[in-house]
Protein backbone atom coordinates (compact mmCIF):
# COMPACT_ATOMS: atom_id res chain seq x y z
CA UNK A 1 0.00 0.00 0.00
CA UNK A 2 1.40 3.21 -0.94
CA UNK A 3 2.07 5.70 1.47
CA UNK A 4 -0.49 8.22 0.40
CA UNK A 5 -0.79 11.45 2.54
CA UNK A 6 -3.59 14.19 1.71
CA UNK A 7 -2.04 16.87 -0.09
CA UNK A 8 -3.32 20.28 0.86
CA UNK A 9 -6.02 20.96 -1.68
CA UNK A 10 -6.70 17.72 -2.03
CA UNK A 11 -9.67 17.70 0.44
CA UNK A 12 -11.88 15.01 0.71
CA UNK A 13 -15.54 15.54 0.50
CA UNK A 14 -18.61 13.71 2.25
CA UNK A 15 -21.38 12.40 0.12
CA UNK A 16 -24.35 10.44 0.69
CA UNK A 17 -23.65 7.18 -0.89
CA UNK A 18 -25.62 4.94 -3.05
CA UNK A 19 -26.16 0.85 -4.60
CA UNK A 20 -23.52 2.80 -7.48
CA UNK A 21 -20.69 2.59 -4.35
CA UNK A 22 -21.33 -1.63 -3.95
CA UNK A 23 -17.77 -2.32 -5.86
CA UNK A 24 -15.92 0.30 -4.24
CA UNK A 25 -17.57 -0.53 -1.00
CA UNK A 26 -16.40 -3.71 -1.45
CA UNK A 27 -12.94 -3.11 -1.96
CA UNK A 28 -12.93 -0.91 1.07
CA UNK A 29 -14.44 -3.17 3.47
CA UNK A 30 -12.03 -5.62 1.94
CA UNK A 31 -8.97 -3.49 2.63
CA UNK A 32 -10.45 -2.50 5.89
CA UNK A 33 -11.66 -4.98 7.66
CA UNK A 34 -9.77 -7.86 6.17
CA UNK A 35 -11.05 -10.84 8.07
CA UNK A 36 -14.54 -9.32 9.39
CA UNK A 37 -15.06 -8.10 5.72
CA UNK A 38 -18.83 -8.35 4.84
CA UNK A 39 -20.11 -10.39 2.17
CA UNK A 40 -21.39 -8.26 -0.60
CA UNK A 41 -24.99 -8.99 -0.02
CA UNK A 42 -24.67 -7.10 3.43
CA UNK A 43 -22.56 -4.24 1.56
CA UNK A 44 -25.92 -3.99 -0.70
CA UNK A 45 -28.23 -4.04 2.24
CA UNK A 46 -26.10 -1.05 3.42
CA UNK A 47 -26.46 0.67 0.65
CA UNK A 48 -30.19 0.22 -0.27
CA UNK A 49 -32.51 -0.33 3.15
CA UNK A 50 -34.10 1.89 4.74
CA UNK A 51 -33.69 3.36 7.82
CA UNK A 52 -29.67 3.29 7.10
CA UNK A 53 -27.43 7.13 7.04
CA UNK A 54 -24.66 6.33 4.76
CA UNK A 55 -22.02 8.49 4.24
CA UNK A 56 -18.80 7.88 2.01
CA UNK A 57 -15.92 10.26 1.99
CA UNK A 58 -14.48 10.53 -1.38
CA UNK A 59 -11.22 12.16 -2.43
CA UNK A 60 -11.47 12.44 -6.55
CA UNK A 61 -13.05 9.14 -7.39
CA UNK A 62 -11.87 7.05 -5.28
CA UNK A 63 -13.98 6.40 -2.20
CA UNK A 64 -11.73 6.79 0.84
CA UNK A 65 -13.70 6.11 3.61
CA UNK A 66 -17.54 4.96 4.37
CA UNK A 67 -19.57 4.86 7.40
CA UNK A 68 -23.11 3.14 7.59
CA UNK A 69 -25.56 3.50 10.88
CA UNK A 70 -28.65 1.78 11.00
CA UNK A 71 -31.92 3.41 12.93
CA UNK A 72 -33.45 0.86 14.88
CA UNK A 73 -35.98 3.37 15.54
CA UNK A 74 -38.50 1.11 17.47
CA UNK A 75 -35.28 0.76 20.20
CA UNK A 76 -34.88 4.45 20.40
CA UNK A 77 -30.94 3.69 19.13
CA UNK A 78 -28.44 3.99 16.32
CA UNK A 79 -26.08 1.46 15.46
CA UNK A 80 -22.82 2.24 13.54
CA UNK A 81 -22.98 -1.45 12.02
CA UNK A 82 -20.11 -0.23 9.41
CA UNK A 83 -17.52 2.12 9.63
CA UNK A 84 -13.88 2.32 8.05
CA UNK A 85 -10.99 4.62 6.13
CA UNK A 86 -8.45 3.10 3.15
CA UNK A 87 -5.38 2.12 5.47
CA UNK A 88 -3.80 4.78 3.01
CA UNK A 89 -5.79 7.42 4.27
CA UNK A 90 -6.00 7.09 8.08
CA UNK A 91 -5.03 9.35 10.93
CA UNK A 92 -5.93 12.18 8.58
CA UNK A 93 -9.05 13.14 10.23
CA UNK A 94 -11.32 11.31 7.52
CA UNK A 95 -12.46 9.33 10.01
CA UNK A 96 -13.69 12.05 12.51
CA UNK A 97 -15.35 14.21 9.92
CA UNK A 98 -16.95 10.98 8.77
CA UNK A 99 -18.30 10.39 12.04
CA UNK A 100 -19.24 13.97 12.99
CA UNK A 101 -21.62 14.60 10.04
CA UNK A 102 -23.02 11.15 10.99
CA UNK A 103 -23.65 11.69 14.63
CA UNK A 104 -25.59 15.07 13.67
CA UNK A 105 -27.80 13.90 11.22
CA UNK A 106 -28.73 11.03 13.91
CA UNK A 107 -31.99 11.66 16.11
CA UNK A 108 -32.07 8.94 18.21
CA UNK A 109 -31.18 9.23 21.88
CA UNK A 110 -28.69 6.75 21.71
CA UNK A 111 -25.57 5.66 19.29
CA UNK A 112 -23.91 2.02 19.72
CA UNK A 113 -21.33 0.05 18.11
CA UNK A 114 -19.38 -3.10 18.89
CA UNK A 115 -15.42 -3.55 18.49
CA UNK A 116 -13.12 -5.12 18.75
CA UNK A 117 -11.30 -5.58 22.26
CA UNK A 118 -7.58 -5.09 20.27
CA UNK A 119 -8.60 -2.75 18.13
CA UNK A 120 -6.93 0.51 19.57
CA UNK A 121 -7.23 3.03 16.99
CA UNK A 122 -10.87 2.61 16.93
CA UNK A 123 -11.76 2.29 20.33
CA UNK A 124 -9.57 5.95 20.93
CA UNK A 125 -11.40 7.76 18.55
CA UNK A 126 -14.42 6.44 19.89
CA UNK A 127 -13.33 7.72 23.65
CA UNK A 128 -12.65 11.36 21.80
CA UNK A 129 -16.52 11.45 20.98
CA UNK A 130 -17.56 10.37 24.38
CA UNK A 131 -18.36 6.86 23.67
CA UNK A 132 -18.18 4.40 26.60
CA UNK A 133 -18.15 0.40 27.13
CA UNK A 134 -21.52 -0.76 28.26
CA UNK A 135 -21.02 -4.84 27.66
CA UNK A 136 -18.91 -7.28 26.09
CA UNK A 137 -19.82 -10.10 24.24
CA UNK A 138 -16.90 -12.95 24.71
CA UNK A 139 -15.54 -14.59 22.11
CA UNK A 140 -18.20 -12.60 19.56
CA UNK A 141 -15.36 -12.02 16.96
CA UNK A 142 -13.55 -14.29 14.89
CA UNK A 143 -10.52 -15.91 16.13
CA UNK A 144 -12.54 -15.75 19.56
CA UNK A 145 -11.72 -12.52 20.42
CA UNK A 146 -14.49 -10.59 22.48
CA UNK A 147 -16.65 -7.75 21.13
CA UNK A 148 -17.05 -4.40 23.69
CA UNK A 149 -20.24 -2.98 23.14
CA UNK A 150 -20.17 1.26 23.12
CA UNK A 151 -22.68 3.54 23.99
CA UNK A 152 -23.16 7.31 23.68
CA UNK A 153 -25.98 8.69 25.06
CA UNK A 154 -26.83 11.98 23.13
CA UNK A 155 -27.75 15.50 24.60
CA UNK A 156 -31.11 16.84 22.87
CA UNK A 157 -30.32 20.05 20.70
CA UNK A 158 -26.14 18.83 20.26
C1 LIG B 1 -11.07 3.60 13.06
C2 LIG B 1 -10.79 4.38 11.76
C3 LIG B 1 -12.10 4.47 10.97
C4 LIG B 1 -10.33 5.80 12.12
O1 LIG B 1 -10.24 6.55 10.91
P1 LIG B 1 -9.11 7.67 10.72
O2 LIG B 1 -9.44 8.45 9.51
O3 LIG B 1 -7.78 7.03 10.80
O4 LIG B 1 -9.36 8.55 12.03
P2 LIG B 1 -8.81 10.01 12.34
O5 LIG B 1 -7.62 10.34 11.49
O6 LIG B 1 -9.95 10.94 12.29
O7 LIG B 1 -8.28 9.82 13.84
C5 LIG B 1 -9.06 10.27 14.93
C6 LIG B 1 -8.49 9.74 16.24
O8 LIG B 1 -8.59 8.32 16.30
C7 LIG B 1 -7.45 7.81 17.02
N1 LIG B 1 -6.63 7.02 16.11
C8 LIG B 1 -6.79 6.87 14.78
N2 LIG B 1 -5.85 6.02 14.30
C9 LIG B 1 -5.09 5.65 15.36
C10 LIG B 1 -3.97 4.79 15.52
N3 LIG B 1 -3.44 4.14 14.47
N4 LIG B 1 -3.47 4.61 16.75
C11 LIG B 1 -4.00 5.25 17.82
N5 LIG B 1 -5.05 6.11 17.73
C12 LIG B 1 -5.58 6.29 16.52
C13 LIG B 1 -6.67 9.01 17.51
O9 LIG B 1 -7.21 9.39 18.76
C14 LIG B 1 -7.03 10.03 16.44
O10 LIG B 1 -6.86 11.35 16.86
P3 LIG B 1 -5.41 12.06 16.69
O11 LIG B 1 -4.93 11.77 15.30
O12 LIG B 1 -5.71 13.50 16.94
O13 LIG B 1 -4.55 11.42 17.74
C15 LIG B 1 -9.66 3.70 10.95
O14 LIG B 1 -8.56 3.47 11.80
C16 LIG B 1 -10.06 2.40 10.29
O15 LIG B 1 -10.66 2.39 9.22
N6 LIG B 1 -9.70 1.25 10.92
C17 LIG B 1 -9.98 -0.06 10.32
C18 LIG B 1 -11.47 -0.36 10.36
C19 LIG B 1 -12.02 -0.28 11.76
O16 LIG B 1 -11.42 -0.79 12.70
N7 LIG B 1 -13.17 0.38 11.90
C20 LIG B 1 -13.86 0.53 13.18
C21 LIG B 1 -14.66 -0.69 13.45
S1 LIG B 1 -15.56 -0.55 14.97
Amino acid sequence: MDDTKLEPGSDFRIQTATWRDLINLHKLEKACFERDAWPIWDILGVLTFSNIIRLKAEIGQEMVGFIGVDLRISQAHAWIVTFGVLPAYQRQGIGTTLLETCEKKIYLPKIKLSVRRSNTPALALYKNFGYQEVEVWPNYYQGKEDALVLEKTRVPGV
